[in-house]
């Protein structure tokens, strides 16, 4: 077990306790295109809502210019350690049926198949990291995104690197405790705000 594995009440499946999104990334390595196609085809079989599959995905390889131009969209400390990493995957939402009317629950849709992705990543021996910090208008004109889409997220996907290839502020992040609320003040029942009565916090 890792420091940086969950630390739960009762045992989880290791693919999800061992998941955590690093910032320091081997800049050498490189995803092979069945590991590509197997992260792909882990979001593809996600759950939707209708089955609609609201999601697209931009895909970006280290060294082609669809990876350049998601990582020229970054904020500028995620753009500092993301261009380690081996992918880059900018997950997009329809915000719009055919028929014009607003597709509501396409984030949450679209959220779950990023989830898978990462998942099989881990899986596949690879880390990922979620951001949330890039600039959507950037994203959206330099790779085409049409109206009634709007990008989520950009995804990092790759090797894990050593935490002091990082500069020092980033390195305390990167080992920094992995923390979360407690069960308790999560999930509730009867009332809002009463502690389903299980579990004991890890
Ligand atoms: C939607 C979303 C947006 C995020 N945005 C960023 C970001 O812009 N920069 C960053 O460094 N981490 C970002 N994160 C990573 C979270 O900070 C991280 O998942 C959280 O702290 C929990 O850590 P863990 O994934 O290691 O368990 C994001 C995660 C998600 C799911």
């Amino acid at each position: 077990m890792s420091p940086r594995t969950a630390n739960t009440a009762v045992s989880v499946h290791p693919l999800l306790a061992e998941r955590w999104s690093p910032r320091s990334f081997d800049a050498a390595h490189t995803v092979g295109d069945e590991d590509l196609v197997s992260l792909l085809e882990a979001a593809r079989w996600a759950p939707s809502a209708y089955n609609r599959q609201p999601w697209r995905f931009l895909v970006g390889r280290r060294g082609d210019s669809t990876y350049q131009r998601i990582l020229d969209a970054l904020g500028s400390t995620n753009r500092f350690w993301a261009g380690n990493s081996s992918l880059l995957v900018a997950a997009v939402a329809a915000e719009r049926l055919d028929d014009g009317s607003p597709l509501y629950g396409a984030a949450y849709d679209t959220g779950l198949a990023v989830a898978q992705l990462s998942v099989q990543a881990h899986a596949l021996g690879l880390h990922t990291h979620q951001m949330g910090g890039f600039d959507r208008d950037r994203l959206r004109a330099s790779l085409g995104v049409p109206e009634g889409y709007q990008p989520q997220s950009v995804t990092a996907i790759g090797s894990l690197a050593p935490a002091d290839l990082l500069p020092p502020d980033l390195r305390a992040r990167e080992t920094a405790a992995r923390e979360r609320r407690p069960l308790t003040e999560t999930f509730f029942a009867e009332q809002w705000g009463t502690p389903l009565p299980v579990g004991q916090d890890g």
